[in-house]
């Protein structure tokens, strides 16, 4: 009886501070199954219970309760203590400042050239004209031949390009969309056509190999240079305000007669002249034109019944008027720091 009683005594001893050491529930667990298991240290001491005499049985057995019990109790708490400091910890490992500032994505802005499109299209689509669309990789046919322009003819010299073979080449115009226009459609025509454009021009401020026009064409019957230039003073009055005049140079262009380069009123000092016109009050913004009878003709449409004109917008020229960009190379370099400012 004083055997099993120090027995029991011996292994809470060394329970004890292993208990209180244990440092994870997993260690605790493990301490239950080592000292309360079927297997378990005080499960062996009670073993030894047979071997007493009977009437020492009850004390004995009270006194192995005891000890289990503690031993219980013990592992109970030390389990709280544990199980609390682990919530803890995950916590902390799992915690979400949600008062930290979000990841933002910038918000860009249209590019100054598509803004430039936009504007000068919607005054049109205004009037009542349609968008079209041509390829860039162009048959000679339609860039210039149709445009009589053909073969050997000056003009081509001035728009050199890039040739992709004897009969296909980059379109050095957007003119070449008239073309298209009026073999696949009858008059009443109306159309403005954005589009990029090629040349081998060496860059500089005001150059590139590439860049965008807007083609405006209008046939129908009795349309007269009248309706041109009324056409073409609202187009600067919308983009350049209220008081913008136009004026039309005598100009040569293989596919209009009469032709013309239009200027507009300097925005700026209203044709006073000032560092923006370079002192002239006018500046230089497109070409335009009465749609030779040729053109016409080569297109099955019949030049006693119809005219038209036509005209070509510079988009660089007129982005860099319109926001003041001074280089054209900052149109094509993709520095937000640039683009930003045109929110
Ligand atoms: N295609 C001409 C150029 O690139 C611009 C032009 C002039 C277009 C007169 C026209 C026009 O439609 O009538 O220089």
């Amino acid at each position: 009886m004083v055997d099993l009683r120090a027995q029991l005594d011996e292994v809470r001893a060394r329970f004890a501070p292993e208990c209180a050491h244990a440092a994870t529930t997993q260690e605790i667990e493990a301490l239950r199954v080592r000292y309360l298991g079927k297997k378990g240290e005080i499960t062996l001491v009670l073993r030894g219970m047979g071997q007493l005499p009977a009437e020492d049985r009850p004390a004995a057995g009270q006194a192995a309760n005891e000890a289990r019990e503690a031993l219980e109790a013990a592992l109970a708490a030390r389990e709280a203590v544990v199980a609390a400091d682990e919530r803890a910890a995950r916590m902390a490992r799992e915690r979400i400042d949600v008062t930290l500032p979000g990841l933002r994505s910038p918000m860009g802005a249209r590019h100054p050239l598509t803004k430039a499109i936009d504007e000068i299209c919607g005054v049109f689509l205004g009037l009542g004209y349609s968008i079209a669309e041509g390829p860039e990789v162009e048959l000679d046919r339609y860039n210039f031949e149709m445009l009589n322009t053909p073969a050997g003819h000056p003009a081509r010299d001035t728009q050199d390009t890039f040739y992709v073979s004897d009969t296909v080449l980059l379109r050095t115009q957007t003119s070449p969309v008239q073309v298209r226009v009026m073999e696949s459609t009858r008059p009443p025509i109306r159309i403005v056509c954005p589009g990029r454009v090629y040349r081998s021009d060496t860059i500089d401020a005001t150059h590139s190999a590439v860049f965008h026009q807007i083609e405006g064409l209008a046939v129908d019957k009795g349309i007269t240079m009248g309706d041109l230039v009324g056409s073409l003073q609202l187009y600067a009055r919308r983009l350049f305000g209220e008081g913008t005049r136009i004026r039309l140079r005598p100009h040569h262009f293989p596919f209009t007669e009469p032709s013309a380069e239009v200027d507009v009123s300097c925005w700026v000092c209203g044709g006073k002249g000032c560092r923006t016109c370079k002192g002239e009050g006018w500046v230089e913004m497109l070409g335009a034109g009465m749609v030779h009878p040729k053109v016409l003709a080569g297109c099955g449409i019949d030049p006693e019944v119809y005219s038209g004109f036509a005209f070509g917008i510079g988009v660089e020229r007129t982005a860099m008027a319109r926001f003041g960009i001074e280089d054209m190379r900052a149109l094509y370099e993709n520095d937000v720091r640039f683009l930003v400012q045109f929110k």
